[in-house]
């Protein structure tokens, strides 16, 4: 295969996913699973959106509208950007690879943060790009020192704010200060996966920054707190002339019918954002409670997942999926001492605290 297959794909280290739950019940023999590990919304479609994705299923004897008309209308409408400024994906995963085919040359580099969402350095070598994966400062971005690595070969920066995995944000300010002076050959994605589950004032707006013309890509989603990552739909807004370059190799039919009807009555469920927001802080609050009892180091964190550092991350991986909590091991990010946790349900947060109790009164 050597010979027939891409340098680039011979080098290159597939995604793992989280385990089901389903193969973790059949593994361990365990009649009740929580799934913390991919930081979805522990909460179904409201009944709104299910009667919506009811009344598509009618329909699926047809190809899906290709170009998205409905949900871009409705997005431009909430985000007062032309539907010109928008693309849609199965999933944002689909858009930053798309980013990847659409701009990068093996010649180019991208910039990352050391313990960044890990599909951008993919997005890069899939393309055979050199990667360059600035350390983080405080488990922060370290833009400052993302700055300097800058080259003439620097096509684009990934910036996902808040983070995955480490949940930490730059603010506004800080941002500005980023752009001033880059050059506007490079593209910046401003990965906004957890954009709905952010409370601080200094989050920056960055859809400001495309309305301007600059050269950035800011990504969201319809996986956290719109409940639909099993549907895939996410979006990128950017320029125009972006869009239009991403749109030449956009899979024709790409976000499917039933996840375009899903996705235009999430829209319209105006509370729902609200209320799961205020119910993910309280859970989340719970957990920093627990782990400060429990004298766990952990991130403070502005989206609904926690890095927690439990000295070997396998390990409590292991523990906790033996008690029938799957969160996930952050070795592939270059944090062997760490695990990551989504916060759940109450019902979830509580089991997923008994569970670390137990680990810790065993280890004293
Ligand atoms: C920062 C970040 N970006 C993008 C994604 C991918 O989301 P999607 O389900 O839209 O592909 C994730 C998923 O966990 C993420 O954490």
């Amino acid at each position: 295969m050597r010979r027939i297959t891409r340098k680039a794909i011979m080098k290159f280290q597939p995604y793992k996913t989280g385990k089901p739950i389903g193969e973790v019940k059949r593994e361990l023999g365990l009649k009740s699973v929580y799934k913390l590990a991919s930081n979805e919304n522990p909460e179904g479609p409201s009944p709104m959106v299910i009667k919506a994705m009811e009344a598509a299923l009618a329909g699926i004897n047809r190809y899906p509208d290709g170009g998205c008309y409905c949900l871009k209308d409705a997005l431009s409408g909430k985000l007062g950007v032309k539907a010109s400024n928008i693309i849609l994906g199965s999933g944002t995963d689909e858009i930053i690879e798309i980013i990847g085919k659409t701009f990068l040359e093996p010649s180019d580099e991208i910039i990352v943060s050391k313990h960044a969402f890990i599909r951008y350095r993919m997005a890069g070598e899939l393309m055979g790009c050199r990667v360059r994966a600035v350390p983080m400062k405080n488990m922060k971005h370290d833009l400052a020192a993302m700055k300097k690595v800058v080259t003439k070969k620097t096509k684009i920066i990934f910036i996902a704010n808040p983070n995955n995995p480490t949940g930490t944000y730059v603010n506004a300010g800080e941002l500005a200060r980023f752009f001033k002076g880059l050059s506007r050959d490079i593209i910046v994605v401003m990965d906004e996966a957890y954009y709905e589950y952010m409370t601080a004032k200094d989050y920056p707006m960055t859809i400001g920054y495309v309305k301007k013309g600059a050269r950035v890509i800011v990504l969201r989603t319809f996986s956290k707190i719109y409940s639909l990552a099993g549907l895939r739909v996410g979006y990128g807004i950017a320029p125009e002339p972006i869009i239009s370059m991403m749109e030449r190799i956009r899979p024709p039919f790409n976000v499917n019918s039933v996840a375009q009807a899903a996705a235009i009555a999430s829209l319209k469920d105006k509370g729902r954002v609200k209320r799961c927001r205020a119910r993910m802080l309280e859970g989340r609050r719970l957990l920093e409670k627990e782990l400060k009892k429990s004298a766990l180091e952990f991130v403070p964190s502005e989206a609904n997942f926690i890095l927690i550092r439990t000295g070997n991350g396998r390990k409590w991986f292991d523990l906790l999926l033996g008690m029938g909590v799957i969160v996930r091991a952050m070795d592939e990010y270059e944090l062997p001492g760490w695990i990551r946790v989504t916060v759940g349900t109450q019902k979830e947060n509580e089991k997923f605290i008994r569970a670390i109790r137990k680990i810790v009164n065993e280890k004293n």
